[in-house]
């Protein structure tokens, strides 16, 4: 987009579309590119609520699309940090040399961070929840904190006339911005399409602070929220309770039960832990129980995150490796464990040649993490008749314990 978008009278949506291949956060692939969105407040003064990164051309569209709206970067007076990792702040330094006049306003903690990544002390106005900045016009901005969602110094800023929250991370998504960033004007496709990568950009970036985003929601609900203007993704305007709601849910996934359906993760060295799991996906199809299938190391551990943390049910299919686990297995359960993938049903498959070893490991490594486990199973070599026979009643048993609970 080379034009800024207007919201309301006023409030403008100012962004940039990262599609360079780059990875987001330097490790979770973006094939769809990622939106930074900012936001200008213009009253009788003006503020700019969040930054972009000095990522791509990013920069460059903010300029060029300050230049469609009648705000100049020399008349902006309030530059509003609700977070500072550096996908909304790397630009910082630079941006400050050209508009030096700017006021930064960011919380205790943003303040801290602002200084150590940026050295920037100066200029700076510490707020907390409830203070309020009055732009004139009727344009007022209060602030509120929402730590830890994801990052400690997480704070949100709500316009009070206009009613739109300014989420930055929160309620934000994978993908690029295409035609429209609004809600109501973007196809059925396009609204399957950020469904589907907002639940991805949750269980890579925010699942390990579910607890957080419940407080966060709670606490948000004392403002008439008629707009969700985030920092990555679409904007909210018909529907905002849409995605309020999509977070609750993501964020109830980490105590369970999830959604009635099971992700199978699995890694094969020869074909003989392969040749299993196609007997259990068969027994998880015997009883209906739609299954995911996510193969390592040749997908990246992002999309079996995501689908693992929006499933009650988790197989995991990996043969023994120098007596210890496949080692691309245990690197999805270090991430996992991580991510705070809890509470779920899980069966663990696989073969060894010389001796076991790796369902001690698996055993050790899942410790912890609130796993209910079915009886595992491993063989010697080539599996059996009688071994395939096994796996469909074991697929066919997490499949009965998934739609019972
Ligand atoms: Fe979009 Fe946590 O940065």
């Amino acid at each position: 987009m080379k034009k800024a978008v207007k919201i309301t009278d006023g409030i403008y949506r100012l962004g940039a579309n990262i599609k360079n291949g780059d990875l987001f956060e330097g490790m979770w692939p973006i094939p769809d590119g990622v939106s930074l969105n900012c936001y200008i407040v213009k009253g009788a003064k003006t503020a700019l609520i969040d930054l972009v990164g000095d990522w791509a051309q990013a920069p460059s569209d903010i300029k060029k699309q300050l230049e469609s709206i009648p705000v100049k970067l020399s008349e902006i007076d309030y530059l509003v940090l609700n977070h500072i990792e550096p996908d909304h702040t790397s630009w910082l330094e630079d941006f400050l040399k050209e508009a030096p006049q700017i006021e930064l306003v960011t919380n205790k903690k943003g303040a801290a961070l602002v200084e150590s990544f940026y050295g920037i002390t100066e200029n700076v106005r510490v707020i907390d929840t409830g203070d309020t900045i009055s732009l004139g016009d009727n344009k007022e901005l209060i602030f509120h904190n929402i730590p830890n969602v994801h990052w400690p110094e997480t704070m949100i800023t709500f316009e009070k006339e206009s009613g739109i929250l300014f989420s930055c991370d929160a309620f934000g998504s994978y993908g690029s911005i295409k035609d429209s960033v609004f809600d109501d004007e973007i196809s059925e496709k396009d609204h399957n399409f950020f469904d589907v990568e907002s639940l991805r950009y949750y269980a890579n970036i925010v699942s390990s602070f579910s607890k957080f985003v419940l407080k966060a929601i709670e606490k948000l609900s004392i403002y008439d929220i008629k707009v969700i203007a985030p920092s990555h993704g679409i904007i909210w305007r018909e529907n905002p309770g849409e995605i309020i709601e999509r977070y609750r849910k993501f964020a109830q996934y980490l105590e369970g039960p999830a959604e009635p359906e099971i992700t199978v993760i699995w890694g094969s060295m020869y074909g003989n832990t392969e040749k299993i799991l196609h007997s259990v996906i068969k027994g998880i199809r015997s009883e209906s129980v739609p299954v995911h299938v996510h193969r390592v190391p040749d997908e990246d551990v992002s999309w079996a995150l995501a689908s693992a943390w929006k499933s009650r049910g988790l197989v995991f299919g990996m043969p023994t490796y120098e007596y210890k686990m496949f080692p691309p297995i245990a690197s999805v359960l270090n991430m996992f464990n991580l991510k705070h993938v809890y509470n779920k049903k899980v069966f663990r498959f696989g073969s060894f040649g010389w001796s076991g070893g790796a369902q001690k490991e698996f055993d050790a490594a899942t410790e912890g993490m609130k796993w209910d486990f079915i009886d595992p199973l491993e063989w010697k070599g080539k599996a059996d008749e009688d071994i395939h026979e096994q796996a469909f009643e074991r697929g066919r048993q997490l499949a009965l314990m998934i739609k019972e609970q």
